[in-house]
C-alpha cells in the first residue's frame, strides 16, 4: 500500500492572530447545544456549540468545554454527561446556561424540564435530540477541555434545531427556489 508523507510545518509556523481565528470562526454556522451533568460531584450544564460526532462504531461524540469553566471538573468527577441539542424555541435556555440570562437566574434548571434516560445526567425534555454519555476518554487542547463521550443514550425529536452564527440565534429552513 502507497503511503504518504505529510511535511510538518507545525513547529516553525505561528499561530494566527487571535482575532482572525475568532472572526473565521464567528461566521460559522454552529447547532446550539446543553452539555449537563449530575453525579457525585453536583449539577452543572452548559451551552456549548464545539460539539461534533467522532466515530459510528463505537457511537462516540466530543464536546469542548473552556477549562475555565467549572462544570470541567464536574462532568470529569461524574464520569458522565448528555447533549441536549436546543430547538429554535430554547434560545432562552442557551443564554440562561451561557450565563446571561434575560430573565431568571443564570445556570438555573428550573427554567426548564429534565428527565434521565441511561445515566444521571439531565436530559432536557422537548429538545431536538438527548445523547447521553459515559466519559471515554478526556483531551487536554489549549484553553478547553475535550471531552469524548460513548454514546450509551439517545432520542430526537422532528422539530427544528437553534443555530448560532455571527453572534444571532437562527432556525434553519429550505433555501426558496
Ligand atoms: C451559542 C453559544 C455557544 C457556546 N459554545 C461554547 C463552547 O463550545 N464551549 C465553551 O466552553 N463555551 C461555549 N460558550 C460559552 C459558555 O456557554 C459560557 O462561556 C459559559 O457558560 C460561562 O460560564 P462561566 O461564567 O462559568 O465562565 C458558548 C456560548 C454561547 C452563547
Amino acid at each position: 500500500m502507497a503511503t504518504v508523507k505529510v511535511e510538518s510545518t507545525a513547529d516553525s509556523t505561528d499561530s494566527v492572530d487571535i482575532d482572525a481565528f475568532v472572526g473565521a470562526m464567528r461566521v460559522q454556522a454552529a447547532a446550539v447545544n446543553l452539555v449537563t451533568s449530575n453525579g457525585p460531584a453536583g449539577r452543572t450544564g452548559v451551552t456549548v456549540s464545539a460539539m461534533t460526532s467522532v466515530s459510528a462504531e463505537p457511537p462516540l461524540l466530543l464536546a469542548c468545554v473552556n477549562r475555565r469553566s467549572p462544570s470541567v471538573a464536574i462532568i470529569r468527577q461524574n464520569g458522565v454527561f448528555c447533549i441536549n441539542a436546543l430547538s429554535a424555541e430554547q434560545s432562552g435556555l442557551a443564554d440562561t446556561f451561557a450565563g446571561r440570562p434575560s430573565s431568571g437566574h443564570p445556570f438555573d434548571f428550573e427554567a426548564a424540564e429534565w428527565t434521565n434516560l441511561t445515566t444521571t445526567a439531565p436530559a432536557l425534555v422537548d429538545a431536538v435530540a438527548n445523547l447521553d454519555c459515559v466519559i471515554h476518554d478526556i483531551v487536554e487542547a489549549g484553553s478547553h477541555t475535550i471531552f469524548i463521550g460513548r454514546v450509551v443514550g439517545a432520542v430526537h425529536r422532528n422539530v427544528r434545531p437553534l443555530v448560532y452564527c455571527d453572534r444571532t440565534y437562527l432556525a434553519p429552513g429550505p433555501l426558496k427556489d
